[in-house]
């Protein structure tokens, strides 16, 4: 199915499942708002976790400025924090903008070897901590009420699911 545009886009995947490469395929990088990118705009470098607190305070005030706007808007996070994603989803309902959860996932091992590539790879113990949240996340959202759950499965890229274009 396609997904709305406009619309709010939360994405929900394990680190190296694909979550960034995947919107930069699709959205303009002024309609993603992600929590490594802040880290490196108000911390030191997307890994800066210590600057996890602010880089969280600047996303949750773009994505409620954007949202505000009507305007779309991915969250680019891990996205394991229901009480997150349900105010995100309150926001979105309250500016009459669609909103829509994408579960990115891709096979643990694919994860791994991804992960392994990076300049930073995950530890293993806490790539499966990710994949055990990631379950929990996807049972939640069935009934945080959102507008469609999309699964993209980035082993398959042919499952993308298109975007419709503005009419
Ligand atoms: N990648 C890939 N094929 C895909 C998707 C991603 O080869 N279909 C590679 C990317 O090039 C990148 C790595 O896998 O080197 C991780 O992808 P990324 O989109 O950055 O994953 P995220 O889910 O955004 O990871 P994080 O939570 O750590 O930001
Ligand atoms: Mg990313």
């Amino acid at each position: 199915m396609a997904i709305p545009d406009p619309a709010l886009v939360v994405l929900v995947g394990a680190s190296g499942s694909g979550k960034s490469t995947w919107a930069a395929q699709r959205y303009r990088p002024a309609e993603v708002v992600s929590s490594d990118g802040l880290r490196g705009v108000v911390g030191s470098g997307p890994a800066d976790l210590d600057a996890s607190t602010d880089a969280f305070a600047v996303l949750e005030a773009v994505v409620s400025a954007r949202v505000g706007r009507r305007l779309t808007t991915v969250v680019d996070t891990l996205g394991f924090d229901t009480t997150r994603r349900r105010s995100w989803l309150t926001a979105a309902r309250a500016a009459g903008l669609p909103a829509v959860a994408v579960v990115v996932t891709a096979p643990t091992a694919v994860c791994r070897q991804r992960n392994a590539a990076r300049d930073r790879p995950v530890p293993a113990k806490v790539l499966a901590q990710q994949l055990r949240q990631l379950d929990v996340a996807r049972a939640d959202l069935a009934a945080e009420g959102w507008d469609d759950v999309v699964v993209v499965d980035t082993a398959d890229t042919a499952t993308a699911p298109s975007i419709e274009q503005p009419s």
